[in-house]
This record gives structure tokens, sequence and C-alpha cells, in this order.
């Protein structure tokens, strides 16, 4: 699935270096886990454990091979753990993906390199998924999203991807890392087009 700047492709082994990256990064980690990935071999175990979860559905968001490195210039380029530019034509700059796949509704997560925040890239990523999503998943009809309270950029790429403010779930998640514990959070529902809500 292409966009005009990304394109999503199946996470897999091979995106390993950018997913460590982002994965060892306590700036994306802290909403989900209580530490960054410390290793390549931590990174790896765990996205074995995510690809072996058939409750899940997890792509690669990378910039279009096709992209103009020249049209790039105004982007803040940041390099990778393993040295390498993000910001380049076919640069591993984030991850989206689906949990909850066997339940009732599916929920969609994303995280974006640092260096590519505030392009519009989450954004971008999400609506391109969302079209996916409709076509690999028919028997699906919704699409939630949850954000921490403390995360409003994370709910705004959700406003921005037309998904509409759903519930607030009060202490919904204990994360001992996070001040406070009890985390609040938002969710935001996207329903399939030509479909209601009920
Ligand atoms: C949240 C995240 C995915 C956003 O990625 P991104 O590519 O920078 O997102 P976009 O550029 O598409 O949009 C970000 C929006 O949030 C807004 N925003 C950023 N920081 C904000 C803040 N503190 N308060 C309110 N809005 C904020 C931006 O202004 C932009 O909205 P706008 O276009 O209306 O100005 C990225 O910061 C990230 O990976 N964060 C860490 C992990 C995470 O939070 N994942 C989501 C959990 S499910």
């Amino acid at each position: 699935m292409q966009s005009t700047r990304v394109e999503l492709v199946r996470l897999t082994k091979d995106h390993l270096s950018g997913y460590f990256s982002l994965r060892s990064d306590w700036e994306i980690e802290k909403w989900h886990r209580p530490r960054p990935c410390a290793s390549l071999q931590e990174a790896e175990e765990e996205m074995l454990g995510e690809l072996s979860d058939v409750g899940r559905d997890t792509y690669a968001i990378l910039l279009r091979h096709d992209l103009d490195p020249n049209g790039m210039d105004g982007w803040h380029c940041t390099k990778a753990n393993d040295g390498s530019s993000v910001l380049v034509p076919g640069g591993f700059v984030g991850y989206i993906g689906v949990y909850g796949l066997l339940g009732h509704v599916a929920e969609v997560c994303y995280n974006i390199h640092r260096s590519a925040w505030g392009l519009g890239i989450a954004t971008e990523a999400l609506l391109a998924f969302t079209e996916l999503f409709w076509m690999i998943y028919p028997d699906h009809n919704r699409l939630l999203g949850r954000c921490d309270v403390e995360n409003p950029a994370s709910g705004r790429v959700l406003e921005k991807a037309g998904f509409e403010y759903y519930d607030f779930l009060y202490a919904d998640e204990f994360q001992p890392w996070m001040i406070p514990q009890a985390r609040d959070s938002l969710r935001f529902v996207l329903v399939r087009p030509g479909y209601t809500l009920d």
C-alpha cells in the first residue's frame, strides 16, 4: 500500500535494525512498556513475539523508494542506531499495526522514529493503513484507536485520520514506570465507509 510519501509493507526481520531504533527510544517506549530495548537481540525477540501473534498484523512504514532526495532537503535528518539515515528514500520511519484481531474490535497502534515527528508521517501512514485494513479484514467494520490522555499528539493523529472520539477510560492501564501509575485513556473509533456505529 502506497501513499504520497510512504509505503506500508508487512514487518519482517529485514526491518530489525530500524525496529530496534524505535524500540530503544524511551520517548516512544514509555507509552507501552516499562523500559526500552537494550539490545538488538532483545528487539529481535520482541519482534518475533509480535510477528507470531495471530491476533496482530504489523507493517513497516517506509519512505517511498521513488521519493526525490532533493525534495527532502528541508527535513531534519537524524541517524538511526546503526548509523544509517532514516529520512531517505526507502528509510524505515516507523511501524503501524493492529492487535485484537481475534476479538470483536481491533485496535490500531503506531510509532514513528523521532527524527520524523511533526512531518505528518503518522497521519499519512494511518490513512493508508485504514484503507488497507478495510480491504484485508472484511469482517471488521470498526477500528479503535487509544491514546494516553497525556499523549495529545497521538490523539491528534487519530482525529486527522478521521477517527472520532468514542469514550474516556479511567485508569484502564496500570503502568508502574509512569507518574501517575494508573493511566487514563481516550478512545477513538473509525467506522468502515458506508457503515454506522450501531
Ligand atoms: C504520536 C506520534 C505517532 C505522532 O507522529 P507524527 O508523525 O509526528 O504525527 P503527525 O505529524 O502526523 O501529527 C502530529 C499532530 O500532533 C500534534 N501535536 C504534536 N505534539 C502535540 C502536543 N503536545 N499537543 C497537541 N498536539 C500535538 C501536531 O501538531 C500534529 O497536529 P497538526 O498537524 O494538527 O499540527 C509520534 O510522536 C510517536 O511515535 N510518538 C511516540 C509513540 C506514540 O505515542 N505512539 C502512539 C501510541 S498508540
